[in-house]
């Protein structure tokens, strides 16, 4: 498996809920290495910019009304195979297909409440890592764990 970088943004909701350090153990739990992490309250452009793909679907103006409404919790995570890895351990995107035991099985009832996203590919993963953080935020270390994991 390639060593990969992926982009991860916890909802709202979920700080409000107290919950970011229960979902960040899951992630690291897994093996994921933390590049960058940053909190922020996204404005309507970033929202647009990053949901852009979905533009014109019935759901749009849900889904940037929800991302707006509350601060964020953004990361940069690296692991091999990051990308579909992480897609798994999220759980499917409709609350009622998503299995316990996966993070959005476990966190939530609600489609459009949904509490994390990750990037569905590279080219949305570079982007999206691009739309949030500037390269001096990814912190390039080696944590000595690889093999263990
Ligand atoms: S699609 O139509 O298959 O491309 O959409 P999908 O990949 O399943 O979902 C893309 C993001 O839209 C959110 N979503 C919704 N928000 C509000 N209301 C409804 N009905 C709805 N359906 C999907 C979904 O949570 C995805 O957000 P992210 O942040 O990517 O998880």
């Amino acid at each position: 498996m390639p060593v990969e970088r992926t982009f991860t943004m916890l909802k709202p909701g979920v700080l409000a809920r107290r919950v970011a350090g229960e979902i960040i153990t899951r992630i690291e739990r897994k093996g994921f290495i933390i590049r960058a992490v940053k909190t922020l309250r996204i404005d309507r452009a970033l929202a647009e910019a990053h949901y852009a793909e979905h533009r014109g679907k019935d759901f749009f103006e849900r889904l940037v009304a929800y991302i707006t409404s509350g601060p964020v919790l953004a990361m940069v995570l690296e692991g091999d195979g990051a990308i579909a890895m992480l897609r798994k351990l999220c759980g499917s995107t409709k609350a009622e297909e998503a299995a316990p035991g996966t993070i959005r099985g476990d966190y939530g009832m609600h489609t459009n409440l949904n509490i994390i996203h990750a990037s569905d590919s590279p080219e949305s993963a570079a982007r999206e890592i691009g739309l949030f953080f500037r390269p001096d935020e990814i912190l390039e270390w080696e944590d000595g764990s690889h093999d263990w994991i």
